[in-house]
């Protein structure tokens, strides 16, 4: 046997392209291939992308152009593109960049231990399909390797939503659910190898429906049965659609002990004329609503949301809507964007706002999201949180860990191990972390 051959992926964009990049690398180890963190000693390269919005998409060429010396010095380098950019742009990615040598999408991407092998000297491989069968029973089960203290598992892949700003059900596909057994499984199999926090993922998680011994599974039965795995602690999952929080599932959050009080439930917009045309089929009030059905049922649960500012149309007083309704409801966290035109999505054909207007109604949504933010992160000072352990802290004998409520905590002591976790009394609040003392 030769040496083992080096595999560099970068990863952009979303938490299940994480996952993605993970299960890439197992099915490559097949082909002898070992992780590498850099791309100069790379045998091959894999850009696992986003298309979300235009830059991600755009990131994606401009990676691939600092990979020509590369290219030029080792020809035997393999280059290929998965994820998002793979499936909607498809070809038209070779054609662009020809030392592209493979192109998969994300849900073909079992197929890439052969398509490695087909690729290189010239030869192309393309497969953008949605095939029938279920990749993640064809791909090799993960190594048994050691893990870190965290993990993502997807269960559910696709939109059927069809937002009219978005690119998710196009290169995604629709909704699909993972069996609940496998599911277990694989939780179990986390748990063995050291992991003690599992973030569920789906694009809709709370749209789950995946098949159980009894007929489907809702996300709030999985939750409660990953609840009963000994050695798991905490449970999160992300990202849920307002329209499938379900009654279980709000429940869920006040009795089931291991999940975690933190939900990211993205809402876009405050405005009813803007949710109308974003095709979001629900309202400013009902979300609204919603929070307060989540906070009855556990009372300190931190809220995380989505906004787009700019979309097509969008006026004044819908920006002051959003606004409105960011005050009404009070994010622990929120991500923002300014619309980015997708090719293909309705929205597409609409009236462009100006693009200094949406600078700066941007720049004054962040303003109120990073001030509600620090407010509740401060509001932490003099508490007594649960801290996850995580990995060592920048200084010497500092450690770093999550609260429950995902806020990364810092404590300069001795004792906590990787993996562990400790009540921790927050004595301060920076500027993106809070430090505290064993109590
Ligand atoms: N432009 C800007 N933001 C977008 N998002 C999705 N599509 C677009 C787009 N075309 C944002 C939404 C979504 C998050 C993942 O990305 O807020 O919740
Ligand atoms: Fe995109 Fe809307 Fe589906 Fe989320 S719910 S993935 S924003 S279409």
């Amino acid at each position: 046997m030769g040496d083992p051959k080096k595999l560099y992926i970068k990863t952009y964009g979303c938490q299940m392209n994480v996952y993605d990049s993970e299960r890439m690398a197992e099915a490559l180890g097949g082909q002898g291939y070992v992780p590498t963190d850099t791309p100069d000693d790379a045998d091959m390269i894999l850009l696992n992308t986003c298309h979300i919005r235009e830059k991600a998409a755009e990131k994606v060429y401009s990676e691939l152009g600092r990979f020509k010396g590369l290219k030029a010095a080792r020809p035997d380098l393999k280059i290929g593109v998965a994820g998002c950019v793979a499936q909607a742009e498809g070809e038209e990615i070779m054609r662009r960049q020809p030392m592209v040598d493979l192109v998969v999408g994300p849900q073909s991407y079992h197929r890439l231990p052969e398509m490695e092998a087909r690729a290189g000297g010239g030869v192309k491989a393309l497969d953008t399909d949605f095939p029938a069968e279920d990749k993640f029973e064809i791909l090799e089960s993960r190594p048994k390797a050691r893990r870190g203290p965290t993990a993502f598992l997807t269960v559910q892949e696709g939109c059927d939503k069809f937002c009219a700003f978005c690119v998710v059900p196009y290169t995604r596909g629709a909704e699909v659910s993972r069996p609940a057994a496998r599911v277990l499984d694989e939780a179990r199999d986390l748990v063995e190898r050291g992991v003690r926090e599992i973030t569920l993922l789906g694009q809709n998680v709370n749209a789950y429906h995946g098949a159980g011994p009894d007929g489907d599974w809702s996300l709030a039965r999985l939750v409660w049965a990953l609840n009963d795995i000994d050695g798991l602690e905490r449970i999160r999952f992300t990202t849920s659609h307002p329209n499938d929080m379900s009654d279980d599932l709000i429940a869920a959050h006040g009795e089931c002990a291991k999940l975690m009080p933190y939900l990211h439930l993205p809402v876009q917009s405050g405005s009813d004329r803007i949710l109308k045309r974003m095709n979001r089929s629900h309202t400013a009030e009902s979300y609204i609503r919603l929070i307060e059905r989540i906070r009855a049922a556990r009372p300190d649960i931190l809220i995380s949301g989505d906004f787009i500012v700019g979309f097509p149309e969008e006026t004044d007083q819908d920006f002051e809507d959003t606004m409105n309704l960011i005050r009404a409801v009070n994010y622990g966290q929120a991500f923002s964007f300014k619309y980015s035109t997708r090719p293909g999505t309705p929205a597409a054909e609409r009236a462009q706002v100006d693009p200094d207007v949406a600078d700066d109604r941007l720049r004054r949504l962040q303003a109120l999201i990073t001030q509600q933010q620090r407010a509740i992160q401060d509001s932490m000072v003099g508490r007594d949180v649960r801290v996850l352990f995580e990995k060592p802290g920048r200084m010497d004998g500092q450690m770093v860990g999550k609260s429950e409520y995902l806020h990364a905590v810092h404590v300069t002591d001795a004792r906590p191990q990787v993996g562990e976790s400790y009540q921790v009394r927050i004595t301060h609040s920076g500027p993106n972390s809070l430090g505290g003392d064993l109590v």
